[in-house]
């Protein structure tokens, strides 16, 4: 099929072959911390050494991880395909980038990079941060944060990623347990508001898998360059 537009959502399940937990899941990061004190503003201005110190591991287990097949599978489409391929991540680590994805939106924001509270620049830091560090641009210390949404923040680009799903006809959603919103919705939108084919491949069946045309349940790494390699051989 020649699909024009495709979507792809993608979650924590993508990451987790590359050595990135997950949420959920067992042993998963909100079993092992309490998400209010680390990702809401409100957690932040309680213990902003702690949450800190929470993103700075979380960076340096990035710097560990190398993407696995499922994002290269991806990074593969949207070089073959000859239509639109959009990743649209809940994820704020950057392996579909290092697998060679181009079009990504991080809706969720991004762990590579920090923003200054007072000027609002958004800048790239790989490293860690801490409640005194300056900002390279207009050198005021401590209003650095990391680029991440946190509970109870607008997620970014919606608009972008609404304009995109009611244009798509194949709409793929991986490795998300479909719990938070707006990601989890994004389904029911495509079906409400399009003709998109929807497909779910994930370990276990998530939230919202009944409203799915097609499921598969297994590893990503396995999943997704099986499901590439058919939409490339159609
Ligand atoms: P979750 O931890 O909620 O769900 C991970 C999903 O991945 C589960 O459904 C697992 O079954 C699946 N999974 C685990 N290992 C997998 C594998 N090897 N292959 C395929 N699937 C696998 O993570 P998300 O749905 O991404 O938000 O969580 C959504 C949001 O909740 C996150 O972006 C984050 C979190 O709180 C913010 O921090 C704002």
């Amino acid at each position: 099929m020649g699909y024009g537009h495709i979507v792809i959502l993608t979650g924590a399940g993508i990451s987790a072959e590359s050595g990135l937990g997950t949420f959920r899941d067992k042993d998963g990061l909100w079993t092992r911390y309490n998400l209010e004190d680390v990702a809401t503003p409100e957690g932040f201005a309680r213990n902003p050494v702690f949450v800190h110190e929470f993103y700075n591991a979380r960076r340096a287990n990035l710097r560990d991880a190398r993407p696995n097949a499922a994002h290269e599978a991806l990074a593969r489409l949207e070089t073959a395909w000859p239509g639109d391929v959009l990743i649209v991540t809940q994820n704020v680590d950057d392996l579909h980038e290092q697998a060679g994805s181009r079009n990504v939106i991080h809706m969720h924001g991004e762990l590579s990079r920090i923003r200054c509270g007072a000027c609002e620049t958004v800048s790239e830091h790989r490293h860690d941060l801490f409640v005194d560090s300056e900002c390279a641009d207009c050198g005021v210390a401590g209003t650095l944060r990391p680029h991440v949404v946190w509970f109870g923040e607008m997620p970014l680009r919606m608009e972008e990623i609404f304009t995109a799903l009611d244009e798509c006809d194949l709409f793929v959603s991986i490795g998300t347990s479909g719990t938070v919103y707006p990601a989890a919705g994004f389904v029911a939108h495509v079906r409400r508001f399009g003709h998109a084919r929807t497909v779910e491949l994930n370990l276990d069946p998530s939230e919202g898998h009944s409203l799915f045309a097609e499921t598969r349940y297994g590893p990503a790494s396995e999943l997704v360059p099986a499901f590439v390699d058919e939409l490339l051989k159609a």
